[in-house]
């Protein structure tokens, strides 16, 4: 049977640019570095923004976009409430994949690998360059949860207003227990770009033993 909403004629030909394995840094962090600072030059708009699939305790996955916080040699670094669905996901099955789409460079990057709470010092350094409505935020929301509506979360918002008044000082909200920041230490990094009749460059490095080793994956 056809879907009701057929959309088999929406494709783009893709014809920017190339990649290959013998052009790519020696590894996929400076590799990510050059592709990210070409997506903000490129004025991709909220570059950062990335899907992060987890899977519960049966594999039952579940994607949400995320803020890439930062990223380096350790890993991919993001911050969200841990007794939210993902952090219930992460809690059992500490493993995580991550996409970044750049549809104006015709780009994606898809990591994979184990997933570890960041220490609470550095939920305590980034939370208060939060701006002060989202550091309440963290406070007004029970991320993941049923709520009866929308007032509900407005009189929370105005409860906690109250009770950590904006005094202008990064410390007038504290930190709330259930918030913090996981790194995704990445095993495979593939970085995709987009070619004409559907042959696109996949090229993937995967560590193994500390090294990385980079291969050209079919499209
Ligand atoms: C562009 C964008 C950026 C987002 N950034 C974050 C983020 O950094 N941290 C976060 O907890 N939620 C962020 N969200 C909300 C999440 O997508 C998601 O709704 C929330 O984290 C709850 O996910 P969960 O129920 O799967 O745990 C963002 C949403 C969008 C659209």
């Amino acid at each position: 049977m056809s879907p009701s909403t057929d959309l088999s004629h929406l494709r783009e030909e893709y014809r920017r640019a190339d990649l290959d394995e013998t052009d790519v840094a020696g590894d996929p962090i400076e590799q990510f570095r050059q592709w990210f600072d070409e997506a903000r030059a490129a004025g991709v708009r909220e570059a950062n923004a990335m899907i992060v699939s987890t899977a519960d305790a049966e594999g039952r996955p579940a994607s949400r976009t995320l803020l890439l916080k930062g990223f380096g040699a350790a890993g991919f670094d993001f911050f969200t409430n841990h007794e939210s669905r993902k952090g219930e996901h992460l809690a059992v099955n500490p493993r995580a994949a991550i996409t970044f789409f750049w549809p104006e460079l015709e780009r994606q990057v898809n990591l994979r690998g184990p997933v570890e709470r960041l220490p609470r010092d550095e939920a305590e350094r980034y939370f208060p360059q939060r701006p002060y409505g989202s550091r309440i935020g963290a406070w007004v929301s029970r991320q993941s949860r049923e709520i009866p509506n929308r007032e509900w979360l407005e009189a929370r918002d105005a409860e906690y207003r109250g009770k950590f008044p904006d005094t202008g000082s990064p410390d007038d909200v504290p930190l709330p227990d259930y918030w913090g920041g996981y790194r995704l230490a990445p095993e495979s990094v593939e970085f995709w770009q987009g070619r004409p009749s559907r042959l696109h460059d996949r090229v993937e490095y995967v560590q193994t033993d500390g090294t990385w080793r980079v291969r050209r994956l079919s499209p």
